[in-house]
C-alpha cells in the first residue's frame, strides 16, 4: 500500500535531473523528494545501451529501497532504455522525461527546430519514433552534444568552455531559419540562458527554448492527483540529496538546486 507521505524519488546521471526537481518542487511544495545523482558514472550519454540500462536500474533500485511512492527518470538518455523494465519491476508510478519536440513544433511557423541532446538519446528508437509520430523529421535538426553534460557536471557554469561549446554547435547552422531549440538533456537546463543568448545572436528567426522539465513536472502532479497520492498540505517540502559520486558533489547539487 503506497502512502501519501512517502517521498517522490528523482534520479539522473548527475546534476541534470535537479532541473526537473526544481520545477516539481515549485509545483508541489508539500511533497518530500529524494534525489539521486549517479555522478560517479556520469555522463551516460556516451555509453552503450547496456551500460546505461544497468546503471539506470541501479538508480531506480536505490530510490525504491528508500521507500519512494513514485520514481521520476529525470534523464532523457535513460528514459527509453529503462522505463518499461522499471514499470514491470515496481508497483509504483514511473514517470519519465523526453525531449519537448511537440511543443517546439507547435511554437514554430515554417522554420526548423534544433534538438540538442546526448548522442545516446538521439540514436534511440524511441526518439526516432517520436519524430516519426509527429511527422517532425524534416523540421528537426538533431545536434549531438557529446561533451556538454560533462562540462556542466563539473559545476562551474561560468566556465568559458561551456559558451564556446554551445556556440560551436549552433553556429554550424547559421543561415538556416531556426525558430526553436529543444533542450533534450536535463543538464542543459542549467545553461538555457546561455543557449538562448547565443541562439538569438546567430539566428534572426529564433523564437524560444523548449524544455521538457516543465511538462514532466506537470505530469508528476497529474499522476499523483489521479492516483490519490498527493501529500497533505500541512507538512512536507523536504529534499534529501544522494550521490554515487564524491561527497563534495553534494555541495554542487545544493548549489544547482538553488539556481532555477
Ligand atoms: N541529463 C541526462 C539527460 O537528460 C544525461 C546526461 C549524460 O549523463 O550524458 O539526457
Amino acid at each position: 500500500m503506497i502512502k501519501n507521505e512517502q517521498p517522490i524519488g528523482v534520479y539522473d546521471s548527475g546534476v541534470g535531473g535537479l532541473s526537473v526537481l526544481c520545477e516539481a518542487r515549485k509545483r508541489l511544495p508539500h511533497e518530500n523528494f529524494i534525489y539521486y545523482g549517479d555522478s560517479e558514472n556520469a555522463p551516460y550519454g556516451t555509453k552503450t545501451e547496456d551500460e546505461i540500462k544497468e546503471l539506470s536500474l541501479a538508480c531506480g533500485e536505490f530510490l525504491f529501497r528508500k521507500g519512494v511512492k513514485m520514481i521520476v527518470i529525470a534523464c532523457n538518455t535513460a528514459t527509453s532504455i529503462v522505463v518499461q523494465t522499471m514499470r514491470e519491476r515496481y508497483n509504483i508510478p514511473i514517470i519519465s522525461i523526453e525531449p519537448a519536440v511537440k511543443p517546439a513544433l507547435e511554437g514554430s511557423r515554417n522554420g526548423k527546430i534544433i534538438v540538442l541532446a546526448t548522442p545516446a538519446t538521439l540514436h534511440q528508437k524511441r526518439y526516432q519514433s517520436l519524430l516519426e509520430r509527429l511527422g517532425a523529421q524534416d523540421a528537426t535538426i538533431n545536434v549531438e552534444c557529446a561533451s556538454l553534460a560533462n562540462l556542466i557536471e563539473k559545476g562551474d557554469l561560468d566556465d568559458p568552455h561551456i559558451k564556446a561549446y554551445i556556440h560551436d554547435k549552433l553556429v554550424a547552422y547559421r543561415g538556416q531559419q531556426i525558430e526553436g531549440i529543444v533542450i533534450g538533456c536535463t543538464h542543459y537546463s542549467f545553461v538555457a540562458d546561455k543557449i538562448r543568448d547565443i541562439a538569438s545572436k546567430i539566428f534572426p528567426s529564433f523564437g524560444d527554448i523548449y524544455d521538457g522539465r516543465y511538462g514532466t513536472a506537470r505530469h508528476i502532479a497529474r499522476v499523483l492527483a489521479n492516483e490519490n497520492l498527493l501529500h497533505g498540505c500541512n507538512a512536507g517540502g523536504r529534499v534529501e540529496l544522494f550521490t554515487s559520486g564524491k561527497d563534495d558533489s553534494l555541495a554542487v547539487y545544493r548549489h544547482f538546486l538553488s539556481l532555477l
